[in-house]
């Protein structure tokens, strides 16, 4: 393989903390002037990629002398970081953003920017430029970090920066982050994805798979367990295939036992993983880990053969629950969910059933199910459709199965007592408190906010289909 990952140079990192300091001191002024930070308000659409990307422009806002707002008609700077893996996302970006002109109407020096995948589309960008004159900002999914240049040259020039480029080949290191959580982070270990689902935007959005080097993702994560992180999620569009772009002889079961060994009380998760590349060595490194969490998220997309294989998705069902098999052989206890597609174009009623029966053996403990949703410029966009309502009826079916299975699931833990990580109040409902197991399944108990993040013992009274619920042990 060859490694053509560049990592951002030091030079260009300084140049960035230059511009960084320009627009730093253009927001001192404005503080002096009116005695408050310009407000800036990021909203975050799709993945934990997403995620972890807007916590890095926060950072970068915050150093740059802005200070973090939840209210959008407060914001001086308003970053839109938007997702693009189906339409109902990129409907969704414009309208927020449509919204957000009025806003600018009434505080013209509101700066309105748009990064992430949606924007990296070329038909996307091109309409953004004609029909969303407010749009001040528009840059790609790998010049994130260079944000403050795009910024800097808006203030110093006054005119749009608009710069949807493709993306390219390298991993910023050293930027600024403003984590969300005190207790839980995102570590991303690589990037972008060489799969080429035929549904899949992701390849053409966030670019080739490039590894981080294995010395900044443990140097990452040694300084989160030092600040007191309990769950750390390793990140990666396809995170199985970690350090296959570099060539080296480390994959990524290596990279999870290296960082196994740091000592502290914490959780290490990682997600996406791609069935091809989920080997007996990365299970059984999970199994023999201390900290790794015993949970399995196992795309299987579909439980027809034909259909994965015009999916593109290079394994059969066989394949797959040969590795559900070997999970819950060495580990018992995992907890294993799994990403489904219904609709796909040419799915076929024998199709969707073998979907459900697949469901009915892996036993999955949750899902998370989508309506195929085509996207301009994949092979299966161009495959020929299948209706509307047939999705929707399917994707009921499919829900119904599943629910039974997750009750079923839910229920065996009646009586039982499992570690759960607190996360303070119900966003729903702050009358009770909720935390999340080891498998990620959603715990609710009576306690109080003080308990959010920490590590508590929770004896199950109630196994629900989407939450489990019960009351502090204490011991
Ligand atoms: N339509 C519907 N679902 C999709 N996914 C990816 N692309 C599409 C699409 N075009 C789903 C897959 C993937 C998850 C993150 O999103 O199930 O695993
Ligand atoms: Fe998309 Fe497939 Fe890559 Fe996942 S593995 S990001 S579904 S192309």
């Amino acid at each position: 393989m060859s490694t053509k990952t560049q990592t951002v140079s030091l030079e260009e990192i300084e140049k960035q903390n230059g511009y960084m300091a320009a627009v730093r001191a253009g927001n001192m002024a404005f503080e002096r002037e009116l005695g408050f930070k310009p407000p800036v308000f990021v909203l975050t659409l799709g993945c934990q990629q997403n995620e972890s990307d807007s916590e890095k422009l926060a950072g970068m806002a915050e150093k740059m002398g802005y200070a973090v707002t939840d209210k959008p008609e407060d914001a001086y700077l308003i970053i839109v970081n938007t997702c693009a893996i189906r339409e109902h996302a990129e409907k969704r970006a414009l309208s927020l953003v449509g919204q957000y002109k009025h806003i600018k109407a009434k505080r013209p020096e509101l700066i309105i920017a748009m990064c992430g995948c949606m924007v990296v589309q070329e038909h996307r960008a091109e309409s953004i430029k004609r029909s969303y004159p407010y749009v001040d900002l528009l840059f790609g999914t790998s010049d994130i970090h260079r944000f403050p240049e795009f910024l800097c040259e808006k203030f110093k020039r006054g005119r749009r920066v608009l710069r949807p480029c493709e993306p390219e080949q390298v991993v910023a290191e050293d930027m600024p982050v403003r984590r969300e959580s005190t207790y839980r982070a995102w570590v991303s270990a690589m990037y972008g994805c060489n799969n080429f689902c035929s549904y899949c935007i992701v390849p053409y959005v966030r670019g080739r798979e490039r590894s981080r080097k294995k010395e900044e993702i443990v140097r990452e994560v040694s300084g989160l367990v030092a600040q007191g992180y309990r769950d750390i999620t390793l990140l990666g569009q396809n995170v199985n295939s970690y350090g296959k772009d570099m060539g080296a002889d480390y994959d990524f079961a290596d990279l999870l036992a290296e960082l196994d060994t740091i000592e502290g009380d914490h959780w290490l998760h990682f997600m996406t993983s791609h069935p091809k590349d989920a080997t007996r060595k990365l299970i059984d490194v999970m199994a023999a880990g201390t900290h790794i969490a015993h949970h399995f998220h196992l795309p299987m997309q579909s439980g027809s053969d034909s259909v994965l294989k015009a999916m593109n998705r290079r394994y059969g069902f066989d394949k797959y629950i040969g590795i559900v098999d070997y999970i819950r052989e060495k580990m018992p206890d995992a907890t294993i969910t799994s990403d489904i597609i219904v609709g796909f174009p040419g799915e076929t009623e024998e199709d969707f059933e073998a979907t459900l029966s697949a469901l009915r053996r892996a036993r999955f403990d949750m899902i998370f199910s989508f309506i195929y949703s085509p996207r301009k410029g994949t092979p299966a966009a161009e495959m020929e459709q299948i209706p509307d309502t047939v999705k929707s009826e399917r994707f009921e079916r499919l829900l119904a199965v599943q629910n039974e299975i997750s009750l079923a699931s839910n229920k065996l833990f009646e009586g039982k007592t499992l570690r759960v990580l607190c996360d303070g109040e119900s966003k729903n409902n702050p009358e009770v408190i909720n935390g999340r197991t080891e498998g990620g399944k959603i715990v609710f108990f009576d306690g109080d906010e003080g308990l959010k993040g920490q590590f508590l013992n929770i004896e199950i009274e109630r196994g629900d289909t989407f939450a489990l619920y019960g009351k502090i042990k204490n011991n």
